[in-house]
Parts: structure tokens; C-alpha cells; sequence
């Protein structure tokens, strides 16, 4: 039997042309592989199918969706991750899980190496090799695109030559990537970031400008994690699911961007995310109402710390894990409810509650009963500003 590798296959052009460029230049016999990670579209069947047409030995489908939500969404949610304060890591959280089951797939099947149709441009690549690095040192990792220099036009070329089964969509000028977490659009006229984004580039969004009437729903969380929407619960694949639906009509989330790639590269990217930004804004606010503030401070500078590596390819890595700890610690009373209303492209709070709040009513008010001894301020200031009093008196004796 020959040698196997197995091809985190997504069914479009690169990865189909992957499949036939692979055998001949490996000599190896092409597994496909294909995770749901809830990219919706496109039927999983055809695109099984689509990988044994392109000559694939074999052609596997894993439903990853919950596994994605339980252990990759929520710890980014946890997390409130935003890469540059703006990307919520849509395709970085997805790539590891991807290539979790890449070598899972090929330790099962006893297959030498892993493949991925990536570009040399992007961080997908990094993300895709770091993190089979991570979980299985002794595979290697193979860049048809990439490593033998493919440009599309040659790809195009190949398929028809061989009469592969390419879609004409796929001959989009857009690169899409999507999940169930977001959508990600990039090239074509976005990469002059001077142009303006159309709305036919958007699927999870509805156009936020058009007038319609608020809606509002209620979230609660339990220890960060979303449980239940208007009191009814859900998992949280279906809690994402059922905002990406509610957010989405709203335009909630859209996202047009100047990004830094790892690879040194700035590019324009539009994405959007209901689901992923309704969330991070009701998170962050139940966190508002029981942290502590030192928690809160510390917290958020772990918190870009972490979209940083997630952002990398460093998912699997030392530092990540070890600062998901301490997220997780932070987490034991983010527990309670959040209602956003979702109205013109945006989530926004009006109210919260908690039975594990810091938001004491009788020291806050300013009402009768308030149980605030002013008369400790004085002191307390006195104290806290002596080091400002002691040097600004030797900076004004010098
Ligand atoms: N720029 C984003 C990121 O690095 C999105 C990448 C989308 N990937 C793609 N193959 N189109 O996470």
C-alpha cells in the first residue's frame, strides 16, 4: 500500500486541485478530509463526494460543530478575544480544531503526513503547521499552493484540463472563509482599502441601514458560558446559531478592517459576526458586574495576550493554556443575565443582573440608606495621594 496523506479538504479550487497535484508530486494516496465546523452553504455530502471525484482514495466528513463551540468558542468567549480589538479570530479558532482531526485522521489511518491548501500569504498555514506540530511532532506538513507556487489562473487551468467538478462560484473573486463563529471575506476590489465594502458581500448579515423595529433578547451565562436565550436553553452551538439569526438581521457585527497578518503583510479584511460580537458585548458586561476591578484590569491584558496567540497559530502552546487558567478562574461568577437590544448594526446592553453581583444598591445610591461612610474619603485620600504630596514638595524645593 502506498504511503497516505491526509488533505484538510474544504472543496473548493485550491484543495480539489490539491488532491491530483499531491498524488503526483508525493507518490502518496490522498485522503480528504473534511470538518464541519458549521461553515453552512455548502451540502457536506457533495463536497465528499467532490473529493473521491478529484481522485481522493478517501473521503471523510467530521461533524466538529459542538466540539467547536464547546471547546474553541467559548474559551474565546471567556476570553472576550478580539485580535486588534476588532477580529474575533473567526478563522484562527478554527484551524486548530481543523487540524486536530488532521492528525487524529492520520494516526488512525497511519498516514506519514498532513496536507493543507493554504497560500504562503496568510496565517492560515502557521495556524494549520503550529498546531499539528503541537499534537503530532513526527508528522509532516504538506503546501501543495503554496510550496510548488500555484497561482490561481494555473489552478483554473489544471481543473479544467482534468475536468475536475469546480463550481463556477468557485471562481469567485472573493477568498471566504466561514464558520459558524463568523464570515470572512477578502481580495478582489477590498484589497484597495479605499473601496467600500457592497452588500452582496455579506450572507450572515442583513444591511443595517434598512429601518426596522428593535428586537431584544435576554442571555444568561453560567460561569461565561451562554446557556440560554429569553429564558429557554440552549447548547451553545444553538445559542450561536440562534443569534448569528436574531443579530444578523439587524447588521449587528459587520466588521471592515485593516489587519496585521503574522507574515508581516497588512490586509483589508471584512468580516461579520453577529453571534460572536452580541456575545463578547453581553460577556463583557456580566463580567463588569462581578469582577472585581483589579480582576477586570489584569484581565484584560491577558485577554489581547491570548487573541495574539490564538491570532499566531500558538493555540496548543504553553503560554495559551496556562493563561486559559487563569480565565477560567475569572469565570467561577459570570453568572446571570444580559439584555441587549439589536437595532441598526449594533448589540447594545440595557440591562444586567446577577446573583453573584458586586453591585451593592445601599453604597451605591446616593438616595437615603445609603450605607457609604463618606467621611472616609478624606482620610483615604490623604493616604492615597501622600506620594504625589512628598515628591511634588522635593520637585518644588529643587
Ligand atoms: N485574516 C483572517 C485571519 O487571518 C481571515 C483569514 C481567512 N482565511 C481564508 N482562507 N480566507 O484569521
Amino acid at each position: 500500500m502506498a504511503d497516505r496523506v491526509v488533505l484538510a479538504y474544504s472543496g473548493g479550487l485550491d484543495t480539489s486541485v490539491g488532491i491530483g497535484w499531491l498524488r503526483d508530486a508525493t507518490g502518496k494516496d490522498v485522503v480528504a478530509l473534511a470538518v464541519d465546523v458549521g461553515q453552512d452553504g455548502e451540502d457536506l455530502d457533495a463536497v465528499r463526494q467532490r473529493a473521491l471525484d478529484c481522485g481522493a482514495v478517501e473521503s471523510i466528513v467530521v461533524d466538529a460543530k459542538d466540539e467547536f463551540a464547546d471547546d474553541y468558542l467559548v474559551p474565546a468567549l471567556k476570553a472576550n478575544a478580539l485580535y486588534q480589538k476588532r477580529y474575533p479570530l473567526v478563522s484562527a479558532l478554527s484551524r486548530p480544531l481543523i487540524a486536530k482531526h488532521l492528525a487524529l485522521t492520520a494516526r488512525q489511518l497511519g498516514a506519514d503526513s498532513v496536507a493543507h491548501g493554504c497560500t504562503g500569504k496568510g496565517n492560515d498555514q502557521v495556524r494549520f503547521e503550529a498546531a499539528v506540530a503541537a499534537i503530532a511532532p513526527d508528522l509532516t506538513s504538506v503546501a501543495p499552493v503554496r510550496d510548488l507556487a500555484l497561482t490561481r489562473d494555473e489552478a483554473i487551468a489544471y481543473a479544467q484540463q482534468h475536468d475536475l467538478p469546480i463550481e463556477q462560484s468557485e471562481r469567485s473573486p472573493y477568498s471566504i472563509d466561514q464558520n459558524v463563529w463568523g464570515r470572512a471575506v477578502e481580495t478582489g476590489f477590498l484589497e484597495d482599502p479605499w473601496n467600500a465594502p457592497t452588500e452582496d458581500l455579506y450572507a450572515y448579515t442583513q444591511d443595517p441601514t434598512v429601518p426596522r423595529e428593535p428586537d431584544e433578547v435576554t442571555i444568561t451565562f453560567e460561569q461565561g458560558v451562554p446557556v440560554a436565550i429569553d429564558g429557554q436553553r440552549f447548547s451553545v452551538l444553538r445559542v450561536v446559531q440562534e443569534l448569528n439569526a436574531l443579530a444578523g438581521k439587524h447588521g449587528v457585527g459587520r466588521i471592515d478592517v485593516v489587519e496585521d497578518r503574522l507574515v508581516g503583510i497588512k490586509s483589508r479584511e471584512v468580516y461579520e459576526a453577529p453571534a460572536a460580537i452580541a456575545l463578547i458585548a453581553a460577556h463583557e458586561e456580566l463580567e463588569s458586574l462581578t469582577l472585581e476591578r483589579d480582576v477586570r484590569r489584569y484581565k484584560r491584558n491577558v485577554e489581547s495576550e491570548w487573541a495574539d496567540l490564538v491570532y499566531d497559530g500558538l493555540w496548543f502552546g504553553g503560554l495559551k493554556r496556562s493563561l486559559d487558567a487563569f480565565v477560567d478562574h475569572t469565570q467561577l461568577h459570570v453568572s446571570g443575565d444580559v439584555r441587549l437590544r439589536l437595532h441598526g448594526g449594533r448589540a447594545v446592553v440595557t440591562g444586567r443582573r446577577s446573583s453573584q453581583s458586586l453591585y451593592d444598591f445601599d453604597l451605591a445610591t446616593y438616595d437615603s440608606g445609603d450605607t457609604f461612610d463618606q467621611s472616609q474619603a478624606k482620610g483615604f485620600i490623604d493616604i492615597w495621594s501622600l506620594p504625589s504630596r512628598i515628591s511634588a514638595r522635593r520637585d518644588q524645593a529643587n
